[in-house]
């Protein structure tokens, strides 16, 4: 049936044309329409920056009190879906929970099916409000703790702080640096070109399937330990060597032995051959909101030194492997209180206007066309049927 180029992990196919995200692997370099994101994450809220990925300029005081005040219209989620987490079975992974969460928003908010893109703005304010909203009520829900509402008077990120730890017995308290840290953390998150989730939202829409459904495919694509699921799995990777005395070289050697399916979590990149731009605004936030918190924590002193050793080692210099954007987020979730299980939850926190802008842009694509890869076949061609009494 012709010629089909084959391209393993699609490492050299384009599959689309953006204008979203900018990444040169090469030189470290990453901006979100044409922004770089030490400046994003410097100077905005993740409000703003979710406007920017969404709309593609950043927005005015009017525009972004507009969208401000539709998150806040569109925070609780129906009644009827808070019964939904009682069902599911104590320790249910949280990102099981939220794709699924996710995907029956459809039925909740159906305004979508008619033309999506007339709807597009209220319907990505009413995504990346909610799932702020289904991430904490699952945590607040995994305690055994009744959940507590979103309030209006409170920003974006001060709002899912108060949602994941205010209660009844022993009130938040709004801490801004715990907020400003947040707001950097999900800023850096926010796209990343045509990564594994963002290219199943791509693929799973180009099916002419709606928002919600695209993103809760994203979200189960994000789960994966080689994915987002990465940053859980450093924190456990870092944990497990302090417990076991602290020898992180004994990890590095067997990182770099073939027959060992083990690999350093946190570690390596598809398409950064350098250091990944966002870990270096992230390690050195870790030494900032650790001293702002007056928190030590032992496991950033480890990731240092596991980094340092990394780094000097032939294996990893040879194959162009840094330390990525999970290595050290997990770090500054836990100094603010975010328990390791709910790490990948975060990401998809971050990463959600990422993959509305893509899902947007994809629709609204004039060459859009359903994602259909080709395979290379090399089974059997023609087999003489045999009767199942004879096999
Ligand atoms: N530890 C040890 N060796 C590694 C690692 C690692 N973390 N990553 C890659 N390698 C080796 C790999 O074994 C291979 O060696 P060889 O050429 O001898 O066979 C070489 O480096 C190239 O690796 P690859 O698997 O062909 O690279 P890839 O582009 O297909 O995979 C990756 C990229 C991120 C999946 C991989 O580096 C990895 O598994 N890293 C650990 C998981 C991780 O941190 N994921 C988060 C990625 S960044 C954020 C995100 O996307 O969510």
């Amino acid at each position: 049936t012709g010629y089909v180029a084959f391209d393993s992990g699609y490492a050299n196919t384009g599959s689309c044309i953006s204008n979203i995200t900018y990444l040169d692997g090469e030189r470290g370099v990453l901006s979100y329409r044409g922004y770089d994101i030490a400046e994003l994450a410097e100077n905005c809220t993740f409000v703003e920056v979710a406007y920017l990925l969404d709309h593609g300029s950043l927005p005015t005081r009017d525009e972004l009190n507009e969208f401000s005040q539709m998150l806040n219209d569109f925070a609780m989620i129906h009644e009827d879906m808070i019964r939904f987490f009682d069902s599911y079975p104590p320790k249910s992974p949280p990102m099981a929970i939220l794709s699924s969460m996710v995907n029956s928003l459809c039925s909740f908010y159906p305004e979508m099916t008619e033309n999506p893109l007339e709807n597009i703005d209220r319907m990505s304010a009413r995504l990346v409000s909610k799932v702020r909203t289904i991430a904490a009520f699952s945590y607040k829900k995994s305690l055994g703790h009744p959940v507590v509402y979103p309030r209006h008077d409170l920003s974006y990120c001060a709002n899912f702080l108060n949602m994941m730890f205010d209660s009844p017995v022993r009130p938040y308290e709004i801490n801004h640096k715990v907020v400003a840290a947040l707001n950097k953390l999900l800023i850096l998150h926010g796209d990343h070109e045509q990564n594994c989730s963002t290219s199943t939202v791509r693929m799973v829409g180009s099916a002419r399937v709606n928002l919600y459904a695209s993103v809760s495919a994203g979200i189960s694509a994000l789960w994966g330990p080689l994915h987002g699921g990465a940053n859980q799995a450093v924190m456990e990777m870092l944990e497990s060597i302090h417990e076991s005395g602290g020898d992180y070289r004994q990890y590095v050697e067997r990182a770099k032995d073939p027959k060992d399916p083990f690999r350093l979590a946190g570690f390596g990149h598809r398409v950064y051959k350098t250091y990944d731009p966002r870990c270096r605004i992230i390690k050195q936030a870790c030494d900032e909101v650790l001293e702002d918190l007056k928190f030590s924590d032992p496991l950033l002193d480890l990731a240092k030194e596991l980094e340092e050793v990394a780094l000097k080692d032939d294996y990893f210099v040879e194959r162009n492997l840094y330390p990525n954007v999970d290595f050290y987020s997990g770090i500054i979730y836990r100094a603010i209180g975010i328990p390791t299980s709910m790490f990948t939850v975060m990401f998809a926190l971050g990463r959600l206007p990422g993959w509305i802008a893509h899902w947007k842009e994809m629709w609204d694509d004039p060459a859009w066309r359903i994602s259909r890869p080709r395979q290379v076949y090399v089974g059997p061609l023609s087999r003489p049927f045999v009767p199942i009494d004879q096999r």
